[in-house]
């Protein structure tokens, strides 16, 4: 361990280098077993002789806080006080809101069945290609061409790959200079904060919605209004005269499930357009699509520039990757590239590099095609169960896309009640009152499948139905 030592003057060297040592060991910094420097290397470092330096360490090891071992060095011993002191009570408190926010998801450990929506299978991940690709990537000639430091905005290979996958599966309207790569959509909706809103703006949200992005824009300080959603999406004619901004899920609505309607689409880029407001559309899964008439994004009708789009590689890669985008009009384009780059430079070379190579050689695409045969199974199965085992209380919410599907309670029972009752039996899902903004809680039940493969559908459904059955 390279312990920090610091002299001052020339007086009680060995003294001071004790006090110092003692001191470290004792609230903690410095842990039993770990190695002090040789004392000729301390020595040479403090350019003081090498036995004022061993006058030091005899004293702390005759007051048994080392140990020397014979020509391995020399050690901290374990002395049963090393719990690190409490560092002292501080008057800093964090700005008016954080501490009232709370991780979302909140764990769940122990689950027999993980219902949770949003969750992708890891089992499906195309691991071996990553890896390959990944290998050939962490050479030193590999990316020598990156330089110290790579584009705020992303690698160029990787823009470019982005802007080809969303214009041909999803029709986006992007170049490679329209993108920015963003550690999914998370930060691009802080990047949006940063570069078009002020503490303060209402920020007008889907009730229910996505709770990432409603902390979101209240740690940034934003007003958020919630706004109901009905069958075809989003109330266009409920949206708060104040809104500056409007986050939307338009392709699949989070958590109920169902897209917006062409009409409401138009009312709302209509709306957005007299008022002058920014829209935000989060296309979160939209690769998962199960049939139907595809969804044409809000940002592919825009006439006037005033969406931002955003997707994620979290659902079709894998969340704990961190990679996403956001597709912005030229007029933002220098704005974000610097917001981007105050936020945290940029997304880390190596994962970027491997994606447009994922892409470029056309894995992405198959293992898109893969896993969405898959889901649709699930997708299926769920549903199929859900009419057989819960049609008398509850009903699903027509959905044809993504990696969960919702249903609502139609008897008006206690859905939080149900899931922690649910859990308990080893079943983790959500309750839909959990994604409630400001307006009445809509009571249901939403069952991700992304985590959980056929066999254990049937068996986690049935241990639900069981659940369900027995009276509070
Ligand atoms: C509505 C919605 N948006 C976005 C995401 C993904 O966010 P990120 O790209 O930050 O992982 C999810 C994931 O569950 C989601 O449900």
């Amino acid at each position: 361990m390279d312990v920090h030592v610091s002299l001052v003057g020339r007086r009680d060297l060995a003294g001071q280098i004790y006090r110092q040592l003692r001191a470290a060991i004792l609230d903690g910094r410095l842990r039993a077993g770990e190695a002090l420097p040789p004392t000729r290397e301390l020595a040479a470092r403090l350019e003081i002789s090498r036995n004022t330096v061993a006058v030091a360490y005899d004293r702390l090891a005759a007051e048994g806080f080392l140990e020397s071992r014979v020509g391995a060095g020399t050690f901290v011993r374990e002395t049963g006080s090393a719990a690190r002191g409490a560092p002292a009570a501080s008057p800093l408190r964090p700005r008016r809101g954080w501490d009232g926010l709370d991780l979302w998801p909140a764990p769940m450990p122990g689950v027999t069945w993980d219902f949770r929506a949003g969750l992708p299978d890891v089992r499906l991940f195309p691991y071996e290609a990553w890896r390959r690709i990944m290998a050939g990537l962490l050479r030193p000639s590999a990316l020598a061409g990156a330089g110290s430091a790579g584009d705020p905005a992303g690698l160029p290979e990787l823009r470019a790959a982005i802007a080809r996958h969303a214009g041909v599966t999803r029709s986006v309207r992007a170049g490679a200079r329209d993108v920015v790569v963003t550690a999914g959509v998370q930060q691009a909706l802080d990047l949006i904060v940063r570069v078009l809103l002020e503490p303060g703006d209402t920020v007008a949200v889907e009730d229910p919605g996505y709770p990432p992005a409603r902390m979101l824009f209240e740690a940034a300080g934003m007003r958020v209004r919630g706004v109901p959603v009905d069958a075809e999406g989003l109330r266009v004619d409920a949206l708060p005269d104040a809104a500056r901004a409007v986050y939307v899920t338009p392709s699949h609505q989070f958590p109920l499930g169902m897209p917006m309607s062409l009409p409401r689409r138009r009312a709302l880029l209509d709306w957005a357009r007299r008022r002058e407001v920014v829209i935000v559309e989060d296309d979160y899964d939209t690769e998962y699509r199960y049939g139907g008439r595809p969804i044409e994004p809000l940002q592919s009708l825009d006439a006037d520039g005033r969406v931002l789009y955003t997707g994620t590689f979290s659902k079709i890669m894998r969340p704990v990757l961190r990679l996403g985008f956001l597709v912005a009009p030229p007029s933002l384009h220098h704005a974000f590239r610097m917001a981007r780059y105050v936020s945290s430079w940029h997304a880390e070379v190596p994962a970027q590099a491997a994606l447009a190579r994922f892409i470029d050689e056309g894995l992405l695409a198959r293992h898109i095609r893969r896993s969405r045969r898959e889901y649709e199974a699930r997708h299926r199965r769920v549903a199929e169960l859900v009419g057989e085992w819960f049609g008398d209380r509850l009903a699903l919410v027509p959905s044809a896309a993504g990696l969960h599907l919702s249903a609502r309670l139609t008897d008006g029972a206690d859905d939080a009640e149900l899931a922690r009752r649910a859990l308990d039996a080893g079943v983790g899902l959500y309750a839909l009152s959990e994604f409630a903004v400001t307006g009445p809680p809509v009571r249901g039940l939403v069952l991700g499948y992304g985590a959980v493969a056929p066999p254990e559908i049937e068996a986690g459904l049935r241990r639900l139905r069981d659940v369900i059955a027995r009276p509070a």
